[in-house]
């Protein structure tokens, strides 16, 4: 495909940034993928929004010459290695997750090949490098589905959720052995907080994503990703309350789809900071989508061999449907 030129910086009075956007948008024929945990208003400026599975499956898909991918690495460097022949954008290069940063690839093949024979799943939320050592990827909507799917005489090494993990092993009852990563966003729910929150509010359902540590996930009266949470918050007839155990961007979508429904953000252990939002995700603005689409950067790239490796299990997963 064509290379395009860079756009010119737009002169004179500085019009609306959303028209701005929007305007790039059009020249650049490009989709704007986002995820639930981004600022309302890049949500609502998006052409498509998800969970990781569907963005995923939206990238692969598009007709578009550039992706802009509002979210974080992985999710833009997995929308390369599906979509190898369009642009990929994202609007700050820094927006990491520490479950991708708890797993450095050549740590992990080297786990890999201390256990012969196992079979290694990882979950999305990890690097290329480590995608590209992996026998098949997950992402939190179709976890459950892809354990199922290994036989059952295989040892299966688990990466690098140990969160997700455990929460794989008691809903399949297969034996995990897991890499010890965290995210620091879900580890930080309080229990207490939670508690709290049930007494005050006895009739809500407790929603809680698999990132969440196991004494939290115990309270959960649903467990999913954040496409399932937000379809079960607002369209089950059993509750209209929800004490919601994962980034409280999705609250946005929720109080779109239902506004006659409460949803409480469940807070971190420490009042004082922000810490149940994602500081990675949050470093995508309205003025750093502009800046991409004009200057077609951040942009990923990857050696072609990496891709490859990283595009089998990749493929593997979508294969189960
Ligand atoms: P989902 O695939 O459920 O959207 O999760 C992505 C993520 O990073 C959760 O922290
Ligand atoms: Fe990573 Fe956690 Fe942020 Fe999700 S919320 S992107 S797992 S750091």
């Amino acid at each position: 495909m064509a290379q395009p030129a860079a756009l010119p910086a737009p002169t004179g009075a500085q019009p609306d940034l959303l028209d701005e956007i929007d305007a790039l948008r059009r020249q650049r024929n490009a989709v704007i993928l986002a995820h639930y945990y981004q600022e309302p208003e890049i949500q609502d400026l998006a052409d498509r929004i998800g969970d990781s599975l569907e963005l995923a499956k939206a990238a692969r898909d598009t007709q578009a010459d550039v992706i802009l991918f509002c979210g974080v690495h992985f999710m833009a460097e997995g929308a390369k290695i599906l979509n190898p022949d369009r642009i990929v954008l994202i609007p700050d290069m820094n927006a990491g997750c520490s479950l991708a940063d708890a797993a450095p690839a050549a740590r992990v093949a080297r786990w890999k090949a201390e256990h012969p024979g196992s079979v290694l799943v990882s979950y999305i939320n990890c690097s290329a490098g480590v995608k590209a050592v992996s026998d098949i990827i997950c992402t939190s909507s179709n976890s459950v589905r892809v354990i199922e799917s290994i036989p059952a005489d295989k040892q299966i090494l688990f990466c690098p959720d140990r969160n997700l993990g455990a929460w794989l092993q008691k809903q399949t009852g297969r034996e995990l052995i897991s890499w010890q990563g965290t995210c620091i966003v879900h580890e930080t729910f309080s229990e207490q907080k939670l508690v709290k929150l049930k007494v005050r509010h006895p009739g809500a359902k407790v929603i809680a994503h698999p990132e969440c540590e196991p004494a939290l996930l115990r309270y959960a009266d649903f467990v999913g990703s954040t496409s399932q949470l937000l379809r079960y918050a607002t369209t089950t007839p059993d509750a209209d309350t929800f004490i919601v155990g994962t980034e409280p961007g999705i609250l946005h979508q929720m109080q779109k789809a239902a506004p006659d429904r409460t949803f409480l953000p469940l807070p971190g252990m420490d009042e004082t900071c922000a810490c149940n939002e994602c500081p990675h995700m949050k470093r995508n603005t309205l003025e750093k989508i502009r800046d991409a689409l004009r200057d077609l950067q951040p942009r990923i790239e990857m050696p072609e061999e990496l891709r490859l490796a990283a595009l089998a299990p990749l493929q593997r997963m979508m294969a189960l449907g």
